[in-house]
Order: C-alpha cells, then structure tokens, then sequence
C-alpha cells in the first residue's frame, strides 16, 4: 500500500465526471487500499477516487454510526455507487480533505439507500443515517465534479470555525 496525494481546490480533476469502473482487478484493489491509507493518514471521513486524480467511480466512507472499535476498521467501499431511496432532511456542516480549513453548512438527506459494488464486483445495497448518510453524498459528488462549497448554503466564518474548536 502506499500514500497518494489528495489533490486540492482549484485542480481541474476535482470538477470532472468520474467513469464507471467495469474491470474489478488488482488495479482497483491497489487504488481501494491506497485509498484506505490516504483517508486514515489523513484522518478523513471519506475519500473518492478523484481527489486522489483517479476519474473512476470508486469511493470509500468510514462508519462513524457503530459505536464499538476503531471506526477506521469499518471503512465501506462503493464501488459505482447510487443512492436509490432517500428520506428525510438533515442541515449541517461539512468539510472536504480536498478544501483544508473550510466548513460550510449543506443540506443532505438525513437517511438514504445506497446500491453499490464491492471491489470484486458484488452488488450489494445498504442504509445509511446521519453522517454516514451525508459522507455517502459528499462522496458521490465528488464522482459527478461536486465540491461542497458549491452547493452549501453557507461557508463558515473565521470565528465560527475558531468557536467550533474551543
Ligand atoms: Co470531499
């Protein structure tokens, strides 16, 4: 496994459509597990295939709902993921690895069903609530050229950010 550079705002890749993957190889599992590797080393909630420069429709979500262990041991991977059913409202802040340093508030629904491959091409669907409901759309739209400060109904202040860290 190794470390891949997470590309930042302002990098044209970041704002491309990502492709369907269709060849469920050592490739993808090599992509899966540097993935895995950048997003714990860099203490993220998610990561998508994009912001590592990788245009393919692979992203993975870390499990903060199940209260036991270390979150990182339940890193989910959605492989062409699709929210099929979706329910609910939730309004919160969000952040991205690739924008450090800026949060803004987005409105994601508060539970969904996502359909998905796994990295051997199993399809496969689960229900997601709360913040793993808003990782998987945070991460979905990354796959589609989404950054979250284009849809967020707000960017926090300097002072609200300096306030959420006391
Ligand atoms: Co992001």
């Amino acid at each position: 496994m190794a470390l891949r550079n997470i590309l930042h705002d302002g990098d044209p890749l970041l704002l491309k459509k990502s492709r369907i993957v269709t060849d469920f190889n050592k490739r993808l599992h090599v992509l899966l597990d540097d993935m895995r590797e950048t997003l714990i080393n860099a203490a993220g909630l998610g990561l998508a295939a994009p912001q590592v420069g990788i245009l393919r429709r692979a992203v993975l979500v870390v499990d903060m709902i199940t209260e036991d262990g270390d979150p990182y041991d339940r890193i989910i991977e959605l492989v062409n993921p699709e929210i099929i059913e979706e329910t609910g409202e939730q309004c919160g802040q969000e952040g991205c690895l690739s924008i450090p340093g800026v949060y803004g508030i987005v409105r994601r629904p508060l539970e969904l069903r996502v359909k998905a491959q796994d990295r051997y091409g199993e399809t496969f669907d689960m229900w997601c609530k709360d913040i793993t409901a808003r990782a998987v759309c945070h991460e979905i739209d990354h796959l589609n050229g989404v950054l979250f400060t284009t849809i967020a109904d707000r960017i926090l202040t300097e002072e609200e950010i300096e306030r959420n860290e006391e």
